[in-house]
């Protein structure tokens, strides 16, 4: 069911560092920062060959990262994007099987213009999942 990995995201509380990680350390094109508020994040787009690395930040008074950065002060690695060709009838069939969805149930749109839907770390060893539709 699942395609293409689209991205893995990764959370810091300081994206110029974890940018010049990218850029100067590894060498990799990376995009400047990009505030989207409607998500509550500034997002750095880490070019690579088939996939991307995303650097998140909080942005404004109640991210969606908060927590994960307390939690995790050094920041981490955040979620894993999984590109689908169909985010509803993905969504179902995971409902069918058991599978619990973190947030909304109906598909928003994410930092790319597509629907995305976000599945509960519980059920997936731990780690946030983001389904794309491709
Ligand atoms: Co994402």
């Amino acid at each position: 069911m699942i395609g293409r990995l689209n991205h893995v995201a990764i959370a810091t509380s300081d994206l110029e560092k974890a940018s010049a990680i990218y850029r100067d350390l590894l060498g990799a094109k990376v995009s400047a920062p990009v505030p989207q508020p409607e998500h509550g994040v500034t997002t750095v787009f880490v070019e690579l060959p088939g996939s991307k690395v995303e650097l998140l930040a909080p942005l404004g008074e109640a991210s969606p990262i908060a927590n994960f950065l307390v939690r995790n002060p050094g920041g981490g690695v955040h979620h894993l994007c999984f590109e689908v060709d169909d985010i509803v009838a993905a969504r179902d069939r995971l409902l069918a099987k058991g599978a619990r969805l973190a947030g909304s149930a109906e598909p928003k749109t994410g930092a790319h213009g597509k629907p995305v839907l976000f599945l509960h770390p519980k059920d997936f060893g731990g780690t946030l999942i983001e389904l794309e539709q491709a």
